[in-house]
Order: structure tokens, then sequence, then C-alpha cells
């Protein structure tokens, strides 16, 4: 991605559905015995490597404009692809589903961006409470439950959000009862027991540490919106922050961006909320320090923000100090912010920002998803022309990046691509899937 510095952004975005809620609610679709339509998903690379595993399970799966449409097929296979179970840490997501589904799930170990050691014990733990029995054969796991599962109660050792979304979907058509204590309680978890509730599961208490879910034998399709991308808002208020700009977020949830708006707003910006579903940010010309972050579990300031944020305050007047609790190596970015003159240095989990006058246009190089968004909003300030490579990895987490910041002002392209298609104006091509649906009837 290319970007030429030094424009103050302004304007007003209206924020898409999660990528977090996204991807576990299309595992868990494998689940319906009826037609989803999941409205107006982004166009993210792991929604693509999700919609490969969703085929190659049986599912078939059609665009309709910006709805997603998906409807169980033919029998599909218990093993799943190698290519896109390593492009992403979602494929952990199609365990419980595929158990329930087959009976069994063979795949390699997910992939996903590297913060630090992202293991599955605590997946694999409360799967074989329910019934699930785990063969490593190296990197392949065969996991299978010939008998199906059965509720059970489980603690998480800790509230890992993927570990509680695995959990759920195992135990909304497993026989009895379940109850998860020490439950992840992020707004994404909340959405996917909305989700699985619209299509008819019984589940209490999802936005608490403690789950209470009543196995079902069948659950039906749905029709869902899933909540918007909180991580997204963070990157536009931080985008707007560091380039002394203006900006309203539309269909945005501002309780879930509590602790960012706190950070900004100690930064010296602005923030009102203009009715239940939008807020305005007014940032000064120059941010003050953002003093001590500490990002952990929902409701603290979020992990996937905190690079974005961090590089908001690169030329702040005052010091910051980033600390992550969930992720051991959360600021690979930190490399490319002082190639871009920021003045910054990670010590473990901590990113200590000193205050620089300027940046200064550079190459720099995407190490992965939050980080690469984090180095544009810090090209954003830079004087001149930057060049972020490995820009692949925000395709992962933001349907066009480089668009969204244009849509404020900002001189942002994909390098490669022609004029006409960085300002968007592509014809949109007969859609590849929807033939090969057959004509779904959905919601
Ligand atoms: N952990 C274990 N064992 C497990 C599971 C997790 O030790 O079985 C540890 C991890 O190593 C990590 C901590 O628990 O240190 C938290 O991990 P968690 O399971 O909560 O994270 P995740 O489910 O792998 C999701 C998001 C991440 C987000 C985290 C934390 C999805 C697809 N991913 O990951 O999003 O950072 O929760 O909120 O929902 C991103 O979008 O860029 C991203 C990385």
């Amino acid at each position: 991605m290319k970007i030429w510095g030094g424009v103050r952004l302004e304007g007003e975005v209206w924020l898409p559905p999660a990528k977090n809620s996204v991807l576990p609610i299309l595992a868990a679709s494998l689940l319906c015995d009826g037609p989803v339509r999941l409205r107006q998903t982004p166009r993210l690379t792991d929604v693509e490597n999700s919609l490969a595993l969703l085929r190659a399970a049986g599912m078939r799966t059609a665009w309709e404009g910006e709805d997603l449409l998906l409807a169980p097929g033919r029998a599909g296979k218990s093993a799943l692809p190698d290519g896109p179970v390593r492009a992403m840490r979602s494929s952990v997501f199609y365990l419980a589903p595929m158990l329930h589904r087959m009976g069994e799930v063979r795949m390699t170990m997910p992939g996903g961006c590297r913060l630090g050691p992202r293991p599955i014990d605590i997946h694999l733990e409360g799967l074989a409470c329910m019934g699930a029995a785990a063969e490593w054969k190296g990197e392949q796991l065969t996991l299978s439950a010939p008998r199906g599962l059965y509720g059970a109660e489980f603690s998480l050792r800790l509230p890992s959000v993927g570990a509680t979304e695995t959990l759920m979907m195992a135990a909304v058509k497993a026989k009895g009862i379940t109850v998860l204590r020490g439950a992840a309680r992020e707004p994404e978890v909340v959405d996917l027991a909305r989700f699985l509730m619209a299509a008819g599961a019984h589940i209490c208490g999802a936005g608490t540490s403690t789950i209470w879910i009543q196995g079902r034998e069948r659950l039906s399709g749905a029709a869902f919106r899933p909540v918007t991308d909180r991580i997204v808002a963070a990157t536009v208020l931080a985008a707007a922050a560091a380039t002394g700009g203006s900006v309203t977020l539309r269909r945005c949830v501002p309780e879930h961006l509590e602790p960012v708006v706190e950070v900004l707003t100690r930064g010296g910006c602005r923030i009102r909320r203009e009715g239940p579903a939008a807020l305005t940010l007014a940032a000064p010309a120059r941010l003050a320090g953002a003093g001590w972050v500490t990002a952990g579990a929902y409701p603290a300031f979020p992990t996937d923000a905190a690079p974005v944020l961090a590089a908001a305050f690169l030329t702040a007047e005052g010091p910051s100090y980033f600390e992550d609790t969930v992720f051991e190596h959360r600021f690979g970015c930190a490399a490319g912010f002082s190639a871009l003159g920021g003045r910054a240095k990670v010590r473990g989990r901590l990113l200590e920002l000193a205050p620089a006058e300027r940046l200064q246009g550079a190459a720099v190089s995407a190490a992965d998803l939050r980080g690469g968004a984090a180095l544009a909003v810090a090209a954003l300030q830079a004087q001149g022309e930057s060049t972020i490579a490995q820009a692949g990895y925000i395709r992962r987490g933001y349907g066009d990046l480089a668009a969204l910041l244009r849509s404020l002002g900002a001189r942002a392209e994909w390098e490669g691509k022609t004029e006409r298609e960085n300002e968007g104006k592509r014809r949109t091509k007969p859609e590849k899937y929807f033939s090969e649906a057959g004509g779904i009837s959905l919601p």
C-alpha cells in the first residue's frame, strides 16, 4: 500500500460488520439445517478462506450483492484443506461444527497472525470434557466423537475468545446442559450467541463470564446482521486523531468503544455521541501523550486496537506506554514506526513511545494484520511517500483500507492496481459462486 502523508482526514464512515463476529458465525452455519443469510459481509481474505473451508465441508455458498448466502449441500469431507486452515486462526472454529456434522474432523494446526504462542489447548480440553477424543500425528489433528457430544461443566483457565466460541458451538447441539465458567465477554461472543439463538439455540449469559447452554437436536437457518467492527472503528478514530482531523462514525456501538474513546480523550480529542449509533471525533493539531494504556480481555482496552492507537500517538507531545496482557508479541509494528522516524521501543509486552517532532515517509513492512493497519496510521502523519510491504495482512481484516482512508481525503492506494481500480470503479462481476449454489432458497 502506498500512502502520501500530511493530509488532515475529515468525513464520515459507515462501519462494516466485525470480522471477528463474521468468522465464527460462518463456521456456525455448519450447525444449521436451514439456509443462512449473513447481511453485508465484508470481502476479506479470511472470509474467502472460510468459504473454502465451508465448501470443503459440503456447504453451498453464494454472494448476493453484499449478503453472503450459505446452505447445507452434499456430504463433505472430514479433512479440511491445509491452505485455508494454515492461513488463519479462525480455522479452529470448524472443530466443533464438524464434530456435529461428521462425527470427525481432521486438520493441521491453525495459522494466523504471529503474535506469540497461540495454543488451542483450552478448545481441546473443553471439547474433551464434552466427549471428543483428540489424536495428533505431528501437526495433524484428528478429533472424533462417534457417539456425539454431551453437555458438561467447564471452567476456562483464561477467558479465551476463540475457546468460548468453540465451546458454545459444541454445546448448542450437545446432549444436555453445558455451563461455561470463566468465559470471554467480548461483543463478538455475544454476537455469535445472538446468531445461534436466531437459529433456535438456547443460550443464557453470553456477555458475562458464565454461560449456560441447553443443547438442541436441530438448529434452523437465520438471516443475520453481525455487530459492527469496533477495531475498524478504532482504526478510523486513530487515523483522524493522528492527522488532527475530524470524523463521524456511523452504525457504531459507542459502549464497545469506551476504552478507546477514553485514551483518545486523554490525548486531547473531543469525542461526542450523536444519538445511539454515531460518534464524532475532533482532534487537536497535536495530541498529548496517552500515558499508560493496558490492553486486556473485554471490557478492558482491546488488544487489536493497541498498535493502531499507538501509531496515532507517535508524534504526541508527551510519552505513551502501551502494554498488552493478551499476546506476547503484539508490537511487531515497532520496527516500522522507527523506520518512519518514531521513537518506539519494545520491552517484552510493553511498547514505549517518546515524542517525535515529525515522521518522514519510508518503506516499511507489515508484520501482522493490526500492525499493518498501524503502519498506515503512522504513514498518514509522515511527510512524503510511504510504502507498506506485506500489506496483504491488512486485507485479512479490512475490506479495502486504502479506499476507506481515501474516503476521508487521504492519498492512499494499492500498488499494482490501475487508477480505476484504486478509485473503486470496478464493474461488479457476475457472482462466482452463485451459479454453483444451484438456486438456494434463502430467508
Ligand atoms: N490461549 C491459550 N490457549 C487456548 C486459546 C487461547 O493459551 O486454547 C491464549 C492465547 O495464546 C492468547 C490468549 O489466550 O495469549 C487470548 O487468546 P484468545 O483465544 O482470546 O484469542 P483468539 O480467539 O485466538 C480472538 C481474535 C483476535 C483477538 C483475540 C483477543 C478472532 C478470529 N480473533 O483471537 O483478533 O486479538 O481474540 O481479543 O476472533 C485480529 O482480529 O487481528 C485478532 C488477532
